[in-house]
């Protein structure tokens, strides 16, 4: 093989190695350094560096090989220098013949660094950093063909590094996305929460109901092993699921009494309300206009708006009725005190199935028995319901009985869809 095209396949080599080299994602720096090697080893160099132009033209030397790394501190290039080396051919580079006046402005320091070629690397006709090699180590002047290799390098290099900088833009911009998602999000809640503390102003016998609703909702979706995102929503669901209410009169909601049938039908419009004032807003989270609008349907389609059945109910309704319900049963009213603890557990074992779904009561009833047993970390659900509610000597035992019934009647459902 002649020496010519041995020394092509080389460099051709060389070039399909500096390719795989900035294709990498791996750290910026030492690709640059990597990618100034194989220059300097394809063309037998001594000494070379790799600057990237920073902030308003000030050099930064990302690589270096064979000479101080105190070369270009503090060096700048001007916009009009750029624009010289934009137009300037390889050879123009040259130092000892160059008149460029980046070249020769810094004729001295470069000379005596050994630095014999400057060439820009030219990305989208900018100048994205320079290429500073110094001569060969056999003393022989550049030949054409290593001209070509030394430009078809510098552009490899260049291009590297402007996807580099890309990357890092991307990802700067991702982080501040992500950071004003979240800022977004936190202000959506905080909203959410006013309006939950406005609905229950207006209702004077239920403050804080919706709050609660909220998070017990959060707490049941938590133990059915919802999504992050999943629990975040039935949340809001829980805090707005009364919003209909706003349009209810207050008399009716405030009633000190049971209310007749004209009232409780206007107070029975308050889902389809709901879901009317909460339909148009764009929320963050998948359905919660419909888990208001379905927060007292019931499984046997009794409930209203729609007299819904089980399977037409979204899980995310079934989640915040009962939350809903169970705040009602374990706070004081106008018309009656609160029910006793095992008074609410025979309701919900009696209307498992028929107002509410199994699951979800299992759901819950597991999520109490944690923090009665101090297996939760914190414990919510005792604190919204206020000191020795949940202190009772058979609170464990009226808990696990239910659970264990409600999953035998699972067992026993599923065995049945089996068997027809
Ligand atoms: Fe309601």
């Amino acid at each position: 093989m002649e020496p010519s095209t041995q020394k092509l396949i080389h460099t051709f080599g060389a070039l399909a190695d500096l390719g795989q080299e900035i294709a990498g994602t791996g750290d910026f720096t030492e690709m640059v350094r990597t990618s100034l090697h194989l220059l300097l080893g394809t063309l037998a160099l001594r000494r070379g560096a790799v600057a990237e132009c920073i902030d308003e033209g000030s050099l930064r030397c990302v690589a270096v090989w064979g000479l101080g790394d105190e070369l270009l501190s503090g060096w700048t290039i001007a916009e009009t220098e750029k624009h010289q080396l934009l137009d300037a051919e390889a050879k123009e580079c040259l130092v000892r013949y160059s008149d460029k006046s980046f070249i020769s402005r810094n004729f001295d320091g470069l000379s005596n660094s050994g630095i014999e070629l400057v060439l820009p690397m030219i990305v989208r006709g900018d100048v994205t950093g320079l290429v500073l090699l110094g001569g060969k180590a056999s003393g022989e002047e550049f030949s054409n063909a290593d001209f070509e290799t030394i430009k078809a390098m510098t552009r490899h290099i260049g291009v590297g590094i402007h996807t580099h900088r890309l990357l890092e833009q991307v990802a700067q911009r991702a982080e501040e996305n992500r950071r004003l998602y979240e800022e977004l999000r936190a202000i959506y809640r905080d909203t959410v929460r006013a309006f939950a503390a406005a609905i229950d102003i207006k209702d004077k016998y239920t403050q804080g109901h919706s709050e609660r609703v909220g998070r017990y909702s959060e707490i049941i979706a938590q133990e059915m092993g919802w999504s992050e995102q999943e629990v975040e929503g039935i949340q809001i669901a829980g805090y707005l699921h009364d919003i209909g209410k706003l349009i209810v009169d207050r008399d009716i909601i405030n009633a000190p009494y049971h209310i007749d049938a004209k009232r409780s039908s206007d107070l029975n419009r308050h889902p389809a309300a709901g879901y009317e004032i909460l339909s148009p807003i764009n929320h963050p989270y998948a359905d919660i206009p419909l888990m208001a609008k379905y927060h007292h349907e019931r499984l046997d389609g009794r409930g209203y708006p729609d007299g819904l059945t089980d399977e037409q109910i979204p899980m995310g309704a079934k989640i915040v009725s009962l939350a809903d319900a169970f705040d009602a049963m374990t706070t004081d009213r106008p018309y009656r005190r609160r029910r006793s603890f095992e008074d609410v557990v025979r309701d919900l074992r009696e209307n498992s199935g028929k107002q509410f779904d199994g699951k979800v009561v299992t759901a819950f009833a597991r999520a109490i028995l944690k923090e009665v047993n101090g297996e939760a970390k914190k414990r919510p659900i005792t604190k919204m319901l206020g000191k020795g509610y949940l202190e009772g000597e058979n609170v464990r035992g009226l808990l696990t009985d239910l659970i264990s019934e409600l999953e035998s009647r699972s067992r026993g459902a599923a065995a049945q869809t089996v068997t027809s």
